[in-house]
């Protein structure tokens, strides 16, 4: 069923804000994680992982959600469909791997908020490259999302393919039809 333009224009907003809004949400994660690793202020150190947990379960998660939620809406609810081109097929898996990735990774959240709040735990032991590495590897994921999105590349998978041939029948017969219908009409 595909959506009206109004409907489509509102969930395509929602979809580009959370989307590109959780792009930018993990850019500042992993600002605070290279700060995290490079800061000589102790104070600092321990903020930035204590701070990681609430902001990602506040902000992280219910951005890549939204994101996965209105690009299922979008694809459904247009022409552009779930399994047709290439290009929404990448996005989604982009997006599953990402989303698990996240929510697997907010254990080590919580733990690195506990190491981080003990103050008998010395600097060494609260910084972590670990939040580094993740921050830069969604970040690249994303950026190819939102390329992917931008540039739309043509490449229709094989059910692409045969429903866009079967729409290419529907309307070849329905050009077809009235010119029969004149025809045994003058015919009469
Ligand atoms: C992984 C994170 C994602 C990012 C960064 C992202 C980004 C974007 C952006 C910037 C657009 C606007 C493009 C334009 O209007 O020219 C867009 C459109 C679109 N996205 Fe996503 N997206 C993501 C995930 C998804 C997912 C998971 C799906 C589907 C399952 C999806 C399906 C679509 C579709 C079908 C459009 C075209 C909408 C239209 O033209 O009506 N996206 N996306």
């Amino acid at each position: 069923m595909t959506m009206p333009p109004g409907l489509r224009r509102f969930v395509l907003t929602a979809h580009v804000t959370s989307s590109v809004g959780w792009l930018g949400a993990v850019a500042c994660f992993l600002a605070l994680a290279v700060v995290g690793l490079t800061s000589q202020d102790p104070q600092t150190v321990r903020a930035v992982y204590l701070v990681m947990e609430p902001a990602a379960w506040y902000v992280l998660v219910p951005l890549a959600f939204a994101s996965l939620l209105t690009g299922l809406v979008q694809s459904l609810g247009t022409t552009w469909g779930l399994f047709r081109h290439y290009w929404v097929v990448f996005k989604l898996v982009i997006n599953l791997f990402a989303n698990l990735v996240l929510l697997i990774y907010m254990e080590t959240f919580r733990v690195m908020a506990g190491v981080a709040a003990d103050p008998n735990a010395d600097l060494g032991m609260v910084r972590n490259s670990s939040p580094v590495l993740h921050a830069a590897l969604a970040l690249v994921l994303l950026l190819v999302a939102t390329a992917l999105a931008l540039y739309k590349p043509r490449g229709m998978t094989p059910h692409g393919q045969r429903k866009q041939h079967e729409q290419w029948q529907r309307a070849r017969q329905r050009a077809k039809q009235p010119v029969q219908r004149t025809a045994s009409q003058s015919s009469r």
